[in-house]
């Protein structure tokens, strides 16, 4: 599977993110020409996925929009040249420093989560003379098959306001001048790789544009359905792109748009998934009494997803100089025992120097590195400038 410039990683300190460029350029291509092929398709690239800067040109580059959920998120994506009539911002608790900054750059849409934050926006929006777009986020009481931590659609979750109490909100929001509704949003969780669970929200959608056309007369002129399409962890080699085909069709499918009706994608990981590698090496093998350990220079603050939510990473010895396997547990130098990146994984002999990449890091890795224990955070290297 190697396509890296190993002779180039001998020279860097590590532990260090790689991106593979051309790889992302073929991903978000691809996802472009799969949304293409449906009518008034809008792709918001999720930041929280990965907000390094040179990622976001890229993307920027090839004409998505965004979806943010702070403030720092709003102007990282109009930094990248990203226009604020493609960014979308959502978020339980957006702040009014962040709203300003949103407001101020009149951004396409608020996704917004509670009552009291559309009177904030109502209020503010007043003090810029204008008008701010919002879709309610609709929590759709609809379960995902993916870890507990990372799924939102579920009725004890904080995100959204619960679809039960949608036309309430809809009336108490109904006076406010300040703020137009424009839309719904939904996200049902995110590493999603079964294809009727979208099926499933798209049911829900329907219904509820159904009681609402019913109930309110109202129609809207967009839906956002989220994220949340998942990646192959453990065969990134052979699935480098997700099914973006798939994943569209399932909303072309199912959900029931009414005329002229956009439909807004929020895709973080499925787009930069697969690009980032977390190369590390390998300080020291250490045997126990019925295991042994590898220990590596880069740790659960570097890459904390399988720390966090017991996440699989593929893990490949750059560096090895046989086909002979052992087993090991691969655990970082943090003084905590979650900092474990695999356990008992059977991998070509290791020594002392090697060189590993950690796959499938470039969604939720380098974006959710942290500097505990006094550590640098990791620096990043792209494949068009080694
Ligand atoms: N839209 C909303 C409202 C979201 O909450 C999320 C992710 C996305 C879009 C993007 O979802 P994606 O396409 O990336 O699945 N740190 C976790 C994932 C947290 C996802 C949070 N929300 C992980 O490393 O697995």
């Amino acid at each position: 599977m190697s396509t890296f410039p190993i002779n180039k990683f001998a020279n860097i300190e590590t532990p260090f993110y790689y991106y593979n460029v051309e790889l992302l350029k073929e991903t978000l291509e691809c996802a472009n020409k799969e949304a293409a092929k449906h009518d008034d398709y809008h792709i918001h690239y999720a930041i929280k996925a990965n907000f390094n800067p040179k990622v976001l040109q890229i993307i920027s580059a090839a004409g998505l929009g965004a979806d943010c959920v702070s403030g720092g998120e709003v102007k990282a994506a109009l930094d990248a040249g990203i226009a604020p009539e493609k960014i979308v911002f959502a978020g339980v608790g957006k702040t009014e420093k962040e709203l300003r900054l949103a407001l101020a750059a009149d951004i396409f849409c608020f996704n917004v989560e509670s009552l009291p934050e559309v009177e904030l926006i109502n209020e503010l929006a007043a003090e810029y003379s204008r008008i701010a777009r919002i879709a309610i986020r609709v929590n759709p009481g609809v379960a995902a098959h993916t870890h507990a931590n990372i799924t939102t659609g579920l009725a004890e979750n904080k995100f959204g306001i619960n679809y039960e109490l949608l036309e309430e909100t809809i009336g108490s929001i109904k006076n406010l001048k300040n703020v137009e509704l424009i839309g719904l949003h939904f996200h049902i969780g995110s590493q999603i790789l079964e294809m009727n669970d979208f099926a499933a929200l798209c049911d829900r959608i329907n219904e509820i544009q159904d009681t609402l056309e019913s109930n309110l007369n109202l129609v809207l002129p967009n839906i956002n359905v989220g994220g949340g399409l998942g990646i192959d962890y453990h065969q990134p080699a052979k699935n480098p792109i997700p099914d973006f085909s798939a994943y569209f069709d399932a909303y072309a499918t199912n959900l029931k748009r009414r005329s002229g009706q956009q439909v807004h994608f929020e895709l973080g990981r499925s787009l930069v998934g697969q690009c980032g590698s977390l190369i590390s090496r390998v300080t020291y093998i250490k045997r126990g009494t019925c295991k042994q350990f590898a220990i590596i220079d880069a740790g659960m603050n570097d890459l904390v997803r399988p720390a966090l939510y017991q996440a699989y990473h593929e893990i490949e010895n750059l560096t090895a100089d046989g086909t002979e396997q052992d087993v090991y547990d691969i655990v970082g130098p943090i003084c905590e025992s979650s900092d474990v990146f695999a356990k008992e994984r059977s991998l070509p002999v290791m020594k002392r120097g090697d060189i590993l990449a950690i796959h499938s890091a470039g969604a939720y890795g380098e974006a959710m590195a942290f500097g505990y224990n006094c550590r640098e955070l990791p620096k990043a290297y792209f494949s068009t400038e080694l």
